[in-house]
């Protein structure tokens, strides 16, 4: 009999993303599938979900759940089983999936994220009417507390728990004052429980109670025992350091193949490099940009601090200034969106800003520019240079996290073995950017040299097969079930 996991997430691939996390939570079932293990996704009922799901199956009706009603449907997409917490007060509201139309966090996300978690522990320990599950894998921390509620309020305390961080920056952490709303039992209120830094931490209490923890890279693994990565809770990863595992995303073949990308139309489709050429026509009439013989740098991201995106605007003028132009998509922060307005302003025909959220115009940026620049401050795993990587756009990130595990910097000594892949530099401020830019310039005109780098990202294997075979063997470690 197969491994049955339950994995609780608050967005997933195809249905709803506002980042890297719904690729993974998307990927994840077909990932681990081969090395026998059944995986059901809990997803919040946002509209988008119930809308693509289709046929549904009422399953469980809870009559308070955190103060409202909530019912579990059952359904799928494609060969993805999915479990749906349908709660309309919750979940079915104009605005993001954390924030309102103007990009404050809902107040209540407390108690949106806990009811979440309060579900996926009753299904997992079988409090539903559903068979249990062999194994809990919660992520983030808007799915942490599902491993607080297993421990301290189900019938199965012990079940086999595990916390993915896919981002120490977001933790979920309140006041305490909430404390006495969440229906856990008072000895959840310690250090061994729900309680950080005398409020309610939700991703610390889950790393508290998880058998095993891990996160998307191995050097991000070791980089959150320190204070500037750990953001307050290094303590407590030093602390569980033997439970701590660091395993790489992969890419979901289904989702980013620059041979069969389904989400671009198939004249941006590529085998060969020479077709990028064509791509990048293309981009540039997208872009607004003119026609030149210099690089043309992508840039699609979150415009966040963790991005390095307020250092990017000072360093435009020197890359228009040797010969490089850059198309952007991101939404963030408005103080960067204007500075970036400022430069393109600067620089018509040579910076092309596209503000706002495109899946397939992110695909088609991959598919035709030379070159990602992702300038991240911190990167637990980074999933846009590996696409641009597969997809034979160059990436250029900052020497962290996953973005160090992925690239093989075109040093001498990995260009004359013809294994570069990409570029890296170290530290986010205006002279490491601009040094980095000035290097991929030189790469980028010998062409024969860009030529092999670009083929060796392409012949990279980033597949999920190695990742998911190390989420199976972990299931396998903690259940002590062979799949
Ligand atoms: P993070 O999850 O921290 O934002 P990742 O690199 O792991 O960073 O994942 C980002 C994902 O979101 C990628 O799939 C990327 O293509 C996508 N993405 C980011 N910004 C945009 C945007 N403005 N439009 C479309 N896709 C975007
Ligand atoms: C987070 C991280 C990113 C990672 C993604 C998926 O959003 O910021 O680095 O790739 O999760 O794990």
């Amino acid at each position: 009999m197969a491994l049955s996991v339950l994995s609780v997430a608050s967005e997933a691939v195809p249905l709803v993303k506002t980042g890297g996390l719904a690729d993974v939570a998307g990927a994840l079932p077909a990932a681990v599938a081969p090395h026998g293990v059944d995986m059901v996704t809990l997803l919040p009922g946002y509209p988008a979900v119930g809308k693509a799901m289709g046929k549904k199956r009422l399953v469980y009706k809870w009559d308070s759940l955190l103060g409202e009603p909530a019912r579990l449907l059952s359904g799928k997409i494609g060969e993805h089983k999915l479990l749906v917490l349908d709660s309309p007060t919750f979940f079915a509201r104009d605005g993001g999936l954390y924030t309102d139309a103007q990009a404050d966090d809902w107040p209540d996300n407390w108690r949106r994220f806990a009811a979440l978690g309060r579900a996926a522990a009753d299904i997992a320990s079988g409090a539903t009417r559903l068979r249990g599950f062999d194994l809990l894998h919660a992520h983030d921390w808007q799915a942490a507390m599902a491993l607080a509620y297993l421990r301290f309020a189900s019938d199965k305390p012990d079940l086999p728990a595990v916390m993915t961080i896919h981002n120490m920056a977001f933790q979920g952490y309140y006041e305490a004052r909430i404390f006495p709303e969440l229906g856990l039992p008072a000895a959840a209120w310690s250090v061994d429980g729900v309680e950080s830094y005398a409020g309610v931490g939700f991703l610390k209490a889950g790393m508290q109670a998880a058998n095993v923890i891990t996160t998307v890279s191995p050097t991000y693994a070791n980089e959150i025992r320190q204070p500037d990565f750990g953001m307050g809770l290094e303590g407590l990863i030093t602390m569980r350091g033997d439970r701590v595992r660091g395993i790489l995303n992969g890419i979901d073949p289904a989702v980013w193949s620059p041979v069969s990308d389904p989400v671009i139309p198939a004249r941006y489709t590529h085998k060969t490099l020479a077709k990028r050429e064509k791509n990048k026509r293309a981009i540039e009439v997208e872009f607004d940009l003119d026609e030149s013989n210099g690089p043309l740098f992508a840039v699609i991201s979150r415009l966040t601090w963790q991005k390095g995106m307020d250092v990017l605007p000072e360093v435009l003028d020197h890359l228009v200034g040797i010969g490089g132009r850059l198309a952007l998509l991101g939404s963030g922060d408005a103080v960067i969106e204007k500075a970036l307005h400022e430069a393109a302003a600067r620089h018509p025909g040579r910076i092309g800003l596209r503000i706002g959220y495109d899946e397939a115009l992110s695909h088609q940026l991959q598919a035709g520019a030379d070159a990602i620049l992702v300038p991240s401050r911190f990167e637990p795993c980074g999933l846009t240079q590996l696409y641009g990587l597969a997809y034979g756009c160059v990436p250029v990130v900052a020497r962290t996290g996953g973005l160090s595990d992925t690239v093989i910097d075109a040093n001498p000594a990995a260009l004359a073995a013809e294994v570069a892949t990409g570029v890296q530099f170290d530290g986010v401020h205006y002279h490491a950017l601009r040094a980095a830019i000035d290097r991929v310039i030189a790469l980028y005109h010998q062409p024969r040299v860009w030529r092999r780098v670009q083929r060796n990202g392409m012949k990279a294997d980033f597949s999920w097969d190695a990742s998911g075979q190390a989420y199976a063997d972990l299931y396998r470690e903690l259940t002590g079930k062979t799949p």
